[in-house]
């Protein structure tokens, strides 16, 4: 599945999400009108008050750029149905309400500033009974399958190159729940997403698409949790900084991640070789949130020094063990992102099955002494006794391409 003309997904690690829609409005997430039960006729008014005065995808590119991203997603339609761009195939959209085409401006926005494009769109919208009830309104479910089939076209056509397609929503409420069996094959069927990967291959040869529409594609987007992929395709975890219920933003939004707790998912998920995509809900007007600005500004500054020991590593080859943080791996380099700073001076890490030629502090180059045992253990002396970075601090093992000979078995009795 994958193929050498994808690897900048390896290579470029982190993205940004972006959630943004008429729901941004109403501050309490992006499900509102469902979990509501606020019918179009009535929801539908959030177009006439939809303002993106300050929704500036230049800004939120450099901002992407300066958090460390390599690319940038935007929800070009949401559950909710409005599109934020020009559709042929519905006017509830940006260009009919505001003048503006706000896919276009991500889409440029991401090039100017070097970043890959990724475009979120939701296959299921609420708007259509046929969601609803399948069985009781086939014609109004095969005509919202249709407008998928259009408006994805749309979206691949008129846009120059797209790098990312992460479908959502492919689910039905009635009858199709992921817990259903061989649900994957199911939706599938109802979307006709072999017919739909077909077209998608066929206008953006080189593009990525994520599992979601029941189809395959080449990436894997497990939700507010980490974890490795099974098989050759990508792993992506997506998160939000704050509460796991939503992704637009939340007025008094509870269970806030810190900057750490974010970089620790981020390492997490890269000692699994996977990306992880991060995710900011515009305000209203579509400024960002002043939180999530720390939270990307914090990130960036990490990534500036460290970033050596996260774009384009892999899970390492044997995974080490430790009780101090997460390991990635390029070539014969191994990187220990260590979160639980030891107040011993001492780091020790055991499952090292090659010679260690020499151990580094990544910020600084300061060559550190260290011990490696015929028990694969090596212990790393004469560290700080406060960690010289509070996110997380990196230490660097160079590796030979000797291993160790005749390791004993664990346990000794
Ligand atoms: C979910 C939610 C949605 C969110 C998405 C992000 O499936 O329905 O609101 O956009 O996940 O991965």
């Amino acid at each position: 599945m994958k193929s050498s003309k994808q690897e900048w997904f390896n290579e470029k690690k982190f993205g940004i999400f972006i959630h943004y829609g008429l729901y941004s409005q109403i501050e309490r997430g992006e499900w509102t009108m469902q979990y509501e039960h606020i019918p179009y006729e009535e929801y539908s008014a959030l177009a006439e008050t939809f303002d993106p005065s300050r929704f500036d995808a230049d800004r939120l590119a450099r901002q992407a750029k300066d958090a460390g991203a390599g690319y940038m997603v935007l929800t070009t339609r949401h559950h909710e149905g409005f599109c934020l761009y020009d559709s042929k195939y519905s006017d509830y959209n940006s260009v009919k309400y505001v003048g503006r085409d706000l896919v276009r401006e991500h889409v440029e926005a991401c090039r100017r500033h070097g970043l890959r494009v990724g475009l979120y769109y939701s296959l299921l919208d609420w708007r259509f009974k046929g969601y609803h009830n399948r069985a009781k309104y086939p014609e109004s479910c095969e005509a919202m399958v249709q407008q998928v089939h259009n408006q994805v076209r749309e979206l691949l056509t008129n846009y120059g190159q797209i790098d990312y397609l992460f479908f959502d929503g492919g689910w039905f409420e009635d009858n199709l729940m992921p817990s259903v069996p061989d649900w994957a094959n199911k939706i599938a069927a109802v979307w006709r997403s072999k017919e739909l990967d077909d077209m998608i291959r066929e206008l953006q040869p080189n593009i990525l698409t994520n599992e979601r529409s029941g189809y395959p594609g080449d990436v894997l987007t497990p939700e507010q949790r980490t974890r490795a992929s099974s098989d050759d395709r990508y792993s992506e975890a997506c998160m939000t900084i704050g509460d796991r219920f939503g992704w637009s933003f939340i007025h008094n939004n509870p269970n806030l991640k810190t900057s750490r707790d974010i970089l620790q998912h981020m390492m997490v998920q890269a000692s699994f070789g996977g990306n992880f995509l991060l995710n900011v809900g515009p305000v209203a007007n579509g400024d960002t949130y002043n939180y999530d600005d720390r939270i990307l500004s914090d990130i960036g500054r990490w990534l500036r020094v460290n970033g050596e020991g996260y774009y384009g590593t892999t899970k390492p080859e044997v995974l080490p063990t430790s009780m101090l943080g997460e390991f990635t791996q390029k070539g014969n380099v191994l990187y220990h992102h260590i979160f639980r700073w030891p107040r011993t001076g001492e780091a020790v890490i055991a499952n090292v099955v090659r010679k260690v030629k020499k151990v580094t502090l990544l910020e600084t180059g300061e060559e550190l002494p260290f011990e490696q045992k015929a028990d694969t253990r090596v212990i790393v002396k004469g560290l700080p006794y406060l960690a010289p970075d509070m996110m997380a601090t990196t230490l660097k093992y160079e590796l030979s391409d000797e291993m160790l000979e005749n390791i004993p078995d664990y346990g000794s009795l």
